[in-house]
């Protein structure tokens, strides 16, 4: 059964550990991180953008397979099914559907409107026993050609999102969606300190996980991050394998067509991904 992700996070900060959100595009990849999750004995938490929703055909599709997996590959450990960026409408639109977290992205509004809206879903989610993510300075990241460098959260706006209530916070501390860019100067340990001196207790979100140093990833859950994101790392790493596979020819061998056996070496690679996340995260054997 699908369960909020607020009791995984509060263990991780509590142990100084994070639980990885590994977002998922498809049955090799969900399947790919719930085996990989049951073996390591680790919470997992699987991420779902609206985009990913939509293309695997909407979130009630996302809920079926999910479901059906848990109980088909009889997988014990703690698993959240959660909304990455979501809108507001995307939001209702989870919850309807049997989401067990969300995530709500209001960072590109005024931070009222950001606190109005959160503040909603605060209460909604309360009423549901759903976890809920709101987020504070955008996360940078390729969007339409641009790269921004990734902006750091105001540690005031923090709190007053975090005190609506919400389960877990995401701020901005200089992280990036997707591949890095040569110059980037890394994380804003300054930006986190401030923004957990002024939150406390709340488990803080790192988002854009994919090429952050493990140093960097150590030093950040050590200072309150409890909930890591990967998504772009899972990605390269099956195109890698894919390729690969296909350059070998040996989808020209024997019945290397079969998409069963065409899709096994990308599968394999997402698994040894979220391994190696969940090893430097820490949540091995913490289910
Ligand atoms: P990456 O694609 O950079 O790993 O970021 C994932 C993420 O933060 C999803 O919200």
């Amino acid at each position: 059964m699908l369960v909020s992700a607020k009791e995984m996070l509060t263990k991780a900060r509590e142990g100084h550990y994070a639980v990885g959100q590994f977002n998922i595009n498809n049955l090799e990849w969900t399947k790919a991180v719930l085996l990989t999750a049951q073996e390591l004995n680790s919470p997992v938490i699987l991420g779902v953008s609206e985009g990913a929703g939509k293309y695997m055909t909407g979130f009630k599709t996302v809920v079926g397979m999910v479901n059906g997996m848990l109980e088909e590959l009889n997988i014990t450990v703690p698993v959240a099914l959660h909304l990455d960026h979501g809108t507001f409408e995307g939001c209702c639109k989870c919850i309807e559907a049997g989401f067990s977290s969300i995530m709500f992205d209001g960072s590109h509004y005024p931070i009222e409107e950001n606190i109005e809206k959160t503040k909603e879903l605060v209460a909604v989610c309360a009423e549901k026993g759903m976890s809920l993510e709101a987020e504070v300075g955008s996360i940078g990241g390729e969007e339409d050609g641009v790269v921004g460098m990734g902006e750091c959260a105001d540690p005031n706006e923090c709190k007053a999102i975090a005190d609506l209530g919400v389960t877990m916070l995401a701020a901005g501390i200089g992280n990036i969606h997707g591949k890095y860019p040569e110059n980037w100067k890394g994380l804003s340990f300054e930006t986190l300190e401030a923004v957990k001196e002024k939150t406390g207790d709340m488990p803080l979100v790192l988002h854009g996980g994919t090429g952050i140093p493990e140093d960097m990833i150590k030093k950040a859950i050590s200072l309150g991050v409890a909930k890591i994101n990967v998504n772009t790392e899972c990605q390269l790493a099956f195109a890698d394998a894919t390729r690969k596979y296909i350059e070998a020819g040996k989808d020209l061998q024997g019945k290397g067509y079969d998409p069963r056996k065409l899709l096994a070496p990308g599968f394999e690679a997402i698994k040894a991904t979220v391994k190696e996340k969940m090893e430097l995260f820490g949540s091995v054997n913490k289910a």
